[in-house]
């Protein structure tokens, strides 16, 4: 059945009545109709939201801000400590561009964020969401927000048959159909919630939705058929090794490069990850081990499978690192993929007898 677009201005004061009511209470945010969130903090959630969910950011966000309270305070901090920080909310390149993104402010704008879309897509690190999302919620401009939760809505409500990523464009024009001259921000964040708590992607609860009667998926009848998406390539499989060297009760980390994936974190040693499964490089000759089992991770792009290679060494012959205490290793911000590969490492050499040699 083919269902008549909806009237935007209804949908516009339907959703603002009911964010009023319903709005959920966020550290980042204000409550519905007063004053708005400082700019730092809007900057910095929207940053920590991007690929990651609200109920993962909350704890990441209350201890960023307590420790860093203001934008020029953050500018001043270690890299290190904010990397450490970062730890386990993913995206590494996003805590890179975050420093980036607060000494700029600091040293070209006085500690002040630009009050437009345009200055704050100037910044490192800010596109072209984060922008209008921050003059939206922060500096009440009339900006379009448009996240994977407001697509989904907005493809509902329009019952928008053309498929993603190709209807970015309509999406993005339907939605500014809805954003009101005033309280931007508030619209876009009720769009978030109502995409987060009843327009979900596989069970949205339109009994109780407010915009029931008024949304064309929901009269067509099968609301879940949107948004409408190109079919996806499978992400490939690519293989690699991680080593644990011990020594006196000690294990080894390193500093990855700067650039490209991870870069900049602390982490165990690790070859190449490559799809045809490459051979084992350890970083020192030792009595390697290789032990039982795969960890797998998916990132992005690809999913990897390691192997995780175990030996003691003498610390003298080792390679740079720091020495972190065994029962430590999980306490200090490794990246997931590596906190999971030493987990493995952890419960191989608890039940581990007599492990496997590495060829
Ligand atoms: N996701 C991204 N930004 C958000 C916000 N301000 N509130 C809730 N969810 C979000």
């Amino acid at each position: 059945m083919r269902v008549d677009a909806p009237a935007p201005e209804i949908i516009t004061m339907a959703l603002a009545d009911w964010y009023r009511r319903h709005a959920r209470d966020l550290p980042w945010r204000s409550p519905p109709g007063t004053a708005p969130p400082p700019p730092y903090r809007v900057w910095l959630s929207e940053i920590m939201l991007q690929q990651t969910t609200v109920a993962a950011v909350r704890s990441y966000f209350e201890a960023f801000t307590r420790r860093w309270p203001t934008v020029t305070a953050l500018a001043a901090a270690d890299d290190a400590a904010v990397m450490q920080a970062w730890a386990g909310l993913g995206y590494y390149a996003r805590a890179r561009n975050l420093l980036a993104c607060a000494r700029t402010v600091a040293t070209d704008h006085d500690g002040q964020f630009p009050d437009t879309e345009a200055g704050l897509r100037a910044l490192p690190g800010i596109g072209a969401y984060t922008a209008a999302a921050v003059a939206a919620i922060a500096f009440d401009r009339r900006a379009v927000v448009v996240d994977g939760n407001v697509e989904r809505v907005t493809s509902r409500l329009f019952a928008e048959s053309q498929p993603l990523p190709t209807a970015k464009q309509r999406l993005y024009a339907l939605a500014a159909t809805l954003t009101p001259m005033h309280r931007a921000g508030d619209h876009a964040q009720a769009m978030m919630d109502l995409g987060a708590t009843i327009c979900t992607p596989r069970n949205p609860a339109c009994g109780i939705c407010p915009l029931l009667g008024r949304c064309a998926a929901q009269t067509e009848g099968e609301p879940t058929r949107y948004p409408v998406k190109a079919a996806k390539p499978e992400r490939p499989l690519r293989y690699g090794s991680i080593y644990w060297l011990e020594s006196a009760g000690r294990v080894l980390l390193e500093t990855r490069p700067p650039r490209g994936l991870l870069g900049g974190m602390r982490a165990l040693p690790s070859d190449i990850w490559a799809t045809l499964r490459p051979a084992p490089a350890p970083p020192i000759a030792a009595e390697w081990i290789t032990l039982p089992g795969i960890v797998s991770h998916g990132f992005t792009h690809f999913e990897l499978a390691l192997t995780v290679h175990f030996a003691t060494v003498d610390a003298a012959c080792a390679p740079p690192g720091d020495w972190v205490a065994v029962s430590d290793i999980l306490a200090v911000g490794l990246p997931t993929v590596f906190a999971k590969a030493a987990r493995h490492a952890l419960d191989a050499r608890t039940v581990q007898t007599q492990p496997p040699r590495l060829d």
